[in-house]
């Protein structure tokens, strides 16, 4: 099926049609860059535009960098602090007109990596992707299903928050040159190795297409690699999301249609 993927991020908000069976996207992608903060509605309006400009009936899969539970935000640590409480699927469905499922964007994109990115992925017990930009954004599979909103970004490491000493953000902020900022994130994932013991690490977010640059830095037992999908992993993965969720809602309801027998 051909599914609308949006992908909200510090900077911008990214959408494109993508057909949920190759993982492929089948329209272009279509940005909103802002330079501020941004309110929830304004966002939201965006996502609205994107589908216009995309000609797009049908579900609308988003990916939010915060926790998210059941379409409702409970995190916002780098947008508009006025999302916390807000219900972001019933604002879309209430904008577009279509029914949307919101999950984090770290989640969204992982899922995306997973089924479609290195297929050697799926060989490991346990997985943890990492997406890295405005914030780290972090994912855990184990046998391949997701835990969601684990948000290992903010684990404090001496003193200072992960996403606050190795984001993407921070290397373009302190000008850091990549070795500093690889050491700096080769620290986050020992933390992580000594805490949770991945069997591998993937990194993504637009800083992946540059790993030949650091990769030497790292230090962990584990592997770390590249994820395949790049930037567009977010929109991809939100799209799978919304049409796996609300094909399961669908198949739900028609089996509670069903006569008794
Ligand atoms: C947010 C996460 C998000 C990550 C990457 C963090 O600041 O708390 O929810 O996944 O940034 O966008």
């Amino acid at each position: 099926m051909q599914v609308l993927g949006i992908d909200i991020g510090g900077s911008a908000t990214k959408g494109a049609i993508v057909d949920t069976e190759t993982g492929l996207l089948v329209s272009e992608r279509v940005r909103i860059a802002y330079k501020t903060i941004q309110e929830p509605a304004a966002i939201v309006k965006g996502i609205n535009k994107i589908r216009k400009e995309l000609n797009y009936e049908g579900p609308i899969g988003v990916g939010f960098p915060g926790v998210v539970k059941h379409g409702q935000i409970f995190t916002s640590a780098n947008l508009h602090k006025d999302w916390i409480g807000k219900n972001l699927a019933t604002m879309v469905t209430e904008k577009t007109g279509q029914p949307a499922v919101i999950l984090n964007d770290a989640d969204a994109a992982g899922l995306a990596e997973m089924r479609f990115g290195a297929p050697e992925l799926r060989q490991y017990d346990f997985v943890m992707f990492l997406t890295i930009g405005t914030g780290i954004g972090t994912a855990l599979f184990v046998n391949g299903k997701l835990i969601p909103n684990t948000e290992l970004g903010h684990i404090e490491i001496r003193g200072k928050e992960a996403e606050h000493r190795a984001s993407g953000a921070i290397k373009t902020r302190e000008k850091l040159t990549w070795k500093e900022w690889a050491l700096r994130l080769n620290t986050v994932l020992l933390t992580y190795e000594a805490l949770i013991n991945p069997e591998i690490f993937v990194l993504g977010g637009g800083i992946s297409s540059s790993f030949d640059k650091y990769s030497k830095y790292f230090t962990t037992k584990a592997p770390v690699v590249a994820a395949k999908l790049k930037n567009l992993a977010g929109i991809i993965g939100a799209a799978i999301a919304a049409y796996e969720t609300l094909k399961d809602k669908n198949e739900e309801a028609d089996f509670q249609k069903q006569p008794l027998h």
